[in-house]
């Protein structure tokens, strides 16, 4: 069983009653909150083993052992945790996770990091090369992204930005970074961002965190955001927009010319999250893929999210955030001049950070090149084209929307969850969407690998016809993730993701 699996369940097991008065607000009475507890507790009970399929099998560490173990017997252990784990990403059974993982772009991942493996760019004085790392890793990707023709167009536009942990560290960054903008220049003081309902949660997170008010709005029949309806959400305190390119649940590119020409009218800011984009958009419009613009070649376009930690091929824990002007970027930073500790600045969330991430990005940024990054695209699209082609070819199943490489699709016909139970019986990890019900494949260079495709294709055919050949069979995740998506009680929803997420770390 899992989360969604956990959850839904909840509508179906407590007392109607219950249910409605926690969900107004009432979770904290006494005879309310007794039940949900103990509801809650059964719950997660359920999902344990399956979350802690280590248990009893290995050594647990819940306090520090006595004497250090010797580091054959660490490696021992963790090279059998991680021969469980494998097989699964490498013969690329997952949707997204590993983007490249070949066993030779390991190697060499794992070679760099072991160099550089004590660096912190917070000591610019003992590694000056992290720190030259860091502003390439930003110019590589500002001058991929249009840098240089958003100067021929305006010589005040410097694209510049930061190296962050991952794409919700850019995010993040980039909205505290409106709020403080809109407050100083402005006088803002009740911020709002304006978004479509497909954009990634960190906005969401930022939303949270920032005290930003989040207006989300409706998507277009083919996927893309409404752009009418996001104008319509605008008000005086609306600091930025933002738009995806792709968006993560159906792979679609919204209206980022026409959204980020709205911003630019009303004067306010446009981020364009390119987390999955960034680094395939631009090699995509060179193999002459339609892509609309979506990067600093547009005026409005002032941010941007870019994850190299996806299909930049590095490591996981690096992302860039990239504004139009320096003087923005100035109110992402944070500076502290009154500390007894000396005088202390650093540019995100982070103090320290991990300077061997940021030279194994560098790394893998430098040795795949332009041409490495347009090969890889080459290969991860016409995959993606084999794959579309297959699945049209399914009369049960239909595309949403005309996605690149992030494919998601649904049907008419058939409960697709059911037909996403089956892939999983076959091995595959894929994406279950809600809203509406469907499953989503992000390809990556793992189904790039010969017979891959074609294997995802056969189980996908016989999924579809085993689905069909037993209408009534039950079990599996099918009704369960149905449900989850139609459990009224969203509080209690969030109650029980934030006590999933104690349960992870039970030892
Ligand atoms: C479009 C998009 N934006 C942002 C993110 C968040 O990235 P991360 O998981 O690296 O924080 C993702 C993650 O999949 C994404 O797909």
């Amino acid at each position: 069983m899992d989360i969604t699996k956990l959850i839904s369940s909840i509508g179906g097991k407590l007392p109607r009653p219950v249910a409605q008065a926690a969900e107004k607000g009432l979770r904290k009475l006494p005879g309310v909150k007794g039940m949900l507890d103990k509801e809650y507790a059964g719950l997660l009970e359920s999902i344990e083993a399956d979350l802690k399929p280590y248990r009893g099998k290995f050594p647990d560490f819940a306090s520090l052992p006595s004497d250090g173990m010797v580091d054959e017997d660490i490696f021992d252990l963790m090279r059998q945790l991680s021969e469980h784990e494998t097989n699964r990403w490498r013969k690329g059974y997952a949707s997204g996770a590993v983007y490249h993982g070949d066993e030779k772009h390991v190697k060499f991942i794992n070679e760099v990091y072991a160099l550089n493996s004590q660096s912190n760019p917070l000591h610019a004085d003992l590694w000056p090369s992290t720190i030259k790392y860091e502003a390439e890793i930003v110019s590589m990707t500002a001058n991929m992204l249009g840098a240089q023709e958003a100067k021929r167009i305006n010589p005040d536009a410097n694209v510049c930005g930061a190296v962050t942990s991952g794409g919700t560290e850019s995010i993040l960054m980039a909205m505290k970074t409106y709020r403080d903008w809109a407050r100083s220049e402005k006088g803002i003081t009740r911020p709002e961002i304006v978004l479509p309902i497909t954009a990634h949660p960190a906005f969401d997170k930022a939303a949270q965190y920032f005290g930003i008010k989040a207006i989300r709005t409706p998507i277009e029949d083919d996927f893309r955001a409404d752009v009418a309806a996001m104008e319509r959400a605008i008000t005086r305190n609306t600091i930025a927009l933002v738009g995806s390119a792709p968006d993560f649940p159906h792979g679609i590119i919204d209206p980022i010319p026409e959204l980020s020409e709205l911003a630019y009218k009303r004067e306010i800011g446009f981020h364009t999250d390119a987390c999955l984009g960034g680094f395939v958009l631009p090699w995509a419009e060179k193999l002459g893929y339609p892509v609309p613009l979506f990067d600093f070649r547009l005026p409005g376009v002032t941010s941007m999210s870019v994850d190299t930690h996806k299909y930049g091929y590095a490591a996981k824990g690096t992302s860039v955030v990239l504004y139009r002007t320096p003087e923005l970027r100035r109110y992402q930073y944070f500076a502290a001049t009154d500390w007894p500790g000396g005088l202390y600045t650093s540019p995100s969330m982070a103090g320290s950070r991990p300077g061997g991430l940021i030279a194994v990005c560098w790394a893998v940024m430098v040795k795949m090149g332009k041409q490495g990054y347009l090969d890889a695209t080459r290969l991860i699209l016409e995959t993606a084209d084999r794959i579309k082609q297959g699945i049209k070819e399914i009369p049960e199943l239909k595309i949403l929307g005309d996605p690149l490489w992030i494919i998601a699709f649904t049907s008419d016909e058939l409960d697709i969850y059911r037909v996403l139970d089956a892939m999983a019986e076959r091995g595959w990890s894929l994406n279950g969407l809600q809203y509406p019900p469907a499953v989503h494949i992000a390809i990556t260079l793992r189904h790039a690998q010969p017979g891959i495709a074609e294997r995802f294709l056969e189980d996908l055919r016989e999924s579809v016809q085993y689905v069909q050949g037993h209408p009534k069979a039950s079990g599996g995740m099918a009704p369960v993730y149905g449900m989850a998506a139609s459990v009224p009680f969203r509080g209690m929803v969030d109650d029980l993701l934030r006590r999933y997420l104690d349960l992870l770390y039970k030892v």
